[in-house]
């Protein structure tokens, strides 16, 4: 007999869940750090580009389905395809997961760890913006530090997926995301009225285009995937628990909207802050926690900010990773007939100690790169830049071309309110779908291998 597949609790329950798996250290952490290694403003706006062409259109296609097959990510495949190899883009999804998550979670556990710092009142005893700087360096650089956060975060994540979709997902994400969003405001108002501001807000909204490279579109691609939780059948999995009767071009544009404004409110907050302590934009993976303490040290009330801003940062990191964990967890438990727990301490574990090697790419294996790239910047390459957008072009492909609108769209009507019955929002759909999303990532794949 087959199992009763879990739903989510309520149609807000979905786009909760999946508004939590986009909004994470993507946004937070990722996405400044990116943008001021890639230049900024014309970065930014290469981002956004890439999120409303080709992220939104196969965002769509994702959630489609899983709500239509009410599969994991291998088993929508193995349903609608009769070319049995279509399955590889689900298990490539779940190899992405893996490696996305062994170093998401190192991300994760400084946040944590911060946490503990901002408890301790640590960021009021700096006495120039070094200090900030000073301090992360020794954290980082201590591996047992790096090592045990991790495993405090990895040990959350599991516990949540454990008690599976429901009480696990949707609960953390209906309360907290929105006290994130207002710690936001407050830290991007703080941000704007700071002296020297406006060079940050110039760095990130006034594009200077020579600063554009091959790579930073890449770069901007990868990024469009990794912050919407694309092409890796993550959103996949989730439309699989999301009842027939919601609408699902207009989740996916509000979770679309939710996670490109938490992104440019964190760029703001942060680049206001970077230009105004006299920091460098481009320092890398360490920037937020490098330059929101300094701001946390001189502002009113920074001593509470600095706790909750650090504890939110870990508990989205907490609802993204989830997803990922569940993706590998959904198949094992749908085609395998796993039980849960069995597949969440079993991969779990595997994960965990895979993620062992990130962390101790910034102390004890810092010596070791391939190309220039430590340990941790090539899982991120890897997942990022190549599994993300290569499975979000075999997912237009597949809709678009194998599966056919036939089909996609009588399901994707499904539960439709009028808007999205509206011809122009289909043709569109379809159009960026069709074309515009698998040629664009094409054409960068062939640029990003020097092919022209
Ligand atoms: N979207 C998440 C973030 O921005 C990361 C993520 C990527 C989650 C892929 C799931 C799948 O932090």
């Amino acid at each position: 007999m087959l199992k009763k597949r879990e739903q989510w609790g309520s149609k807000i329950g979905f786009i909760l869940a999946a508004a939590g798996s986009a909004i994470g250290l993507g946004n937070i952490w990722k996405f400044p750090y990116i943008a001021g290694e890639n230049g900024g403003a014309a970065f930014v706006l290469v981002y956004l580009v890439f999120i409303l062409l080709i992220g939104t259109p196969v965002l769509i296609a994702e959630i489609l389905l899983g709500r239509e097959t009410q599969r994991n990510s291998i088993g929508a495949f193995k349903q609608l395809a009769s070319n049995k190899l279509w399955m590889i883009v689900g298990g490539m999804g779940i190899l992405a997961g893996f490696v996305i998550l062994s170093f998401y979670s190192i991300i994760g556990g400084w946040a944590v760890g911060y946490v503990v710092e901002a408890i301790n009142g640590t960021f009021a005893s700096f006495e120039t913006p070094e200090a900030s700087g000073d301090l992360f360096g020794q954290l980082i650089g201590n591996a047992k530090w790096v090592i045990g956060m991790h495993t405090i975060f990895f040990g959350l994540v599991m516990s949540l997926v454990y008690f599976g979709v429901k009480r696990g997902i949707e609960f953390g994400s209906k309360i907290l995301m929105p006290l994130l969003f207002v710690i936001l405001v407050i830290l991007m108002i703080r941000g704007i009225t700071l002296e020297g501001a406006e060079a940050g807000l110039n760095f990130m909204f006034k594009p200077d285009w020579s600063k554009i490279t091959g790579d930073s579109i890449l770069i901007a691609l990868g990024h469009a995937f990794f912050t919407l939780s694309l092409g890796m059948g993550a959103m996949l999995t989730y439309g699989s628990y999301m009842p027939e009767d919601s609408d699902i071009t207009i989740a996916s544009l509000q979770i679309v909207f939710l996670d490109t404004l938490i992104a440019i409110m964190a760029g703001i907050a942060i680049f206001t802050a970077v230009f105004a302590s006299g920091l460098v934009p481009g320092s890398g993976p360490g920037l937020i926690f490098q330059t929101l303490p300094i701001v946390f040290a001189e502002m009113p009330g920074g001593y509470i900010f600095g706790i909750l801003f650090f504890l939110l940062l870990s508990i989205a990191a907490v609802t993204s990773a989830i997803s990922l964990l569940e993706v590998v967890v959904a198949y094992f438990v749908d085609e395998l007939n796993w039980s849960r727990k069995k597949a969440v301490f079993i991969f779990g574990g595997i994960i965990y100690l895979v993620g062992i090697p990130s962390g101790l790419s910034f102390n004890l294996l810092s010596d070791y790169t391939f190309n220039g790239l430590n340990f941790f910047d090539l899982a991120d390459f890897l997942a990022s830049n190549i599994l993300l957008p290569l499975g979000g072009l075999l997912i237009s492909i597949f809709v678009a071309w194998i599966w056919g609108f036939e089909k996609a769209i009588p399901a994707l009507l499904k539960g439709a309110t009028k808007m999205s019955h509206n011809n122009m929002v289909l043709m569109s759909w379809k159009f960026f779908l069709k074309f515009v999303a698998p040629v664009f990532i094409f054409i960068i794949f062939l640029h990003s291998i020097g092919l022209f």
